[in-house]
């Protein structure tokens, strides 16, 4: 015990000093730090800006830096060098990818995409570049809805790759899009039977869910969200306790911003008593450190590519921007 306390306190005595480090060389090269809520604390505390997909997309897409250091997985970093193609665009692991990304290979989606004719395809930013450049538009988590309803209600849809995204999007708005097969390998391990147990141990707290959880999961919310709706509603809301669905690294910045208030993560499994992300905890303080030294890995996409999917990435800037959303 005395050992692992040690131990703590030696890494928390690392982190600090290449803290100041990152802080110093990313001023010395006018580059930017870019996090998603499901990165580590001591990442988050010295990120530039930290969001969810939406709010990255659009601030990599304003930054006047010359590197963007992407503290999140592949498909977002794909995304910032997609919106700003004259940028260097590094990723510190480049194994960290997404299960949603994954499960949709472009040969295969192709091949679904001409089984659908008469069909547009909005695709949940969670996809490769080369899903995108398929798409007429992106969406996220944080704009899906008024996505869909940009269009007439009689239009058929192809949602991917997300089938939880988009059974949930289809029961808030009524419409029948066909869904990819492709689930977050997170998300859609949270279980009900977890769920209510914390709900009967906790009666006094509220359920807040990310909508790539089962239907089963987000059929017991009192908020279902993105991550940053999930933050900014726990801000707000009147209650003291949230019962939280979704990854545990969005659980650094609501702590931080409501004190005194309590948040419990739900589990994964009965043995397990956290869900991380393992791509995005593939991202570390020495590998960002690393990468905004060497400039490595960067990101490389064809210009042919960039402009193809920048085109459906731009589409959802602008429905965003006449709903309000950004
Ligand atoms: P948002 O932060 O956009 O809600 O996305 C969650 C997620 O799973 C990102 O990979
Ligand atoms: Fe992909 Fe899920 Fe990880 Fe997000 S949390 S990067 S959707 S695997």
């Amino acid at each position: 015990m005395m050992m692992q306390k040690s131990r703590m306190k030696s890494d928390e005595n690392k982190n600090a000093i290449i803290a100041e480090q990152i802080v110093a060389m990313k001023k010395e090269k006018n580059a930017v730090l870019l996090a998603h809520y499901y990165q580590i604390p001591e990442i988050q505390d010295i990120a530039d800006y930290i969001g969810d997909s939406l709010g990255l997309a659009q601030q990599a897409s304003q930054t006047k830096a010359d590197l963007i250091v992407f503290a999140g997985v592949h498909f977002m970093a794909e995304t910032a060098k997609i919106l700003n193609p004259t940028t260097k665009v590094v990723l510190p692991d480049l194994d960290a990818g997404c299960s949603l990304a994954d499960s949709c290979p472009p040969q295969d989606f192709a091949r679904f995409k001409e089984q659908h004719p008469g069909h547009v395809v909005v695709s949940y930013i969670n996809c490769s570049a080369a899903i995108k450049t398929m798409s007429d538009v992106i969406c996220t988590s944080g704009n899906a809805v008024k996505i869909v309803e940009s269009f007439p209600p009689d239009q058929k849809i192809i949602f991917a790759p997300d089938k939880n995204l988009g059974a949930y999007i289809n029961q808030v708005t009524g419409r029948d899009m066909v869904l990819w097969d492709g689930t977050c390998q997170v998300h859609d391990l949270l279980t009900t039977e977890a769920v209510i147990k914390l709900k009967a141990d906790h009666p006094d707290a509220k359920l807040i869910a990310h909508p790539e959880c089962k239907a089963a999961v987000l059929a017991l919310a009192d908020f279902t969200g993105s991550t940053t709706a999930l933050l900014n509603f726990t801000k707000k809301d009147s209650a003291k306790k949230y019962i939280v669905a979704t990854e545990t690294g969005i659980l650094h910045q609501m702590k931080k911003q409501s004190p005194d208030k309590e948040f419990l993560i739900v589990p994964a499994d009965s043995t397990c008593s956290c869900n991380d992300c393992p791509y995005m905890k593939l991202n570390t303080m020495p590998k960002i450190l690393a990468c905004l030294r060497d400039e490595t890995p960067e990101i490389i996409l064809s210009d042919e590519v960039m402009s193809a999917a920048r085109k459906p990435i731009d589409r959802m800037l602008e429905i965003s921007r006449q709903a309000g959303l950004i």
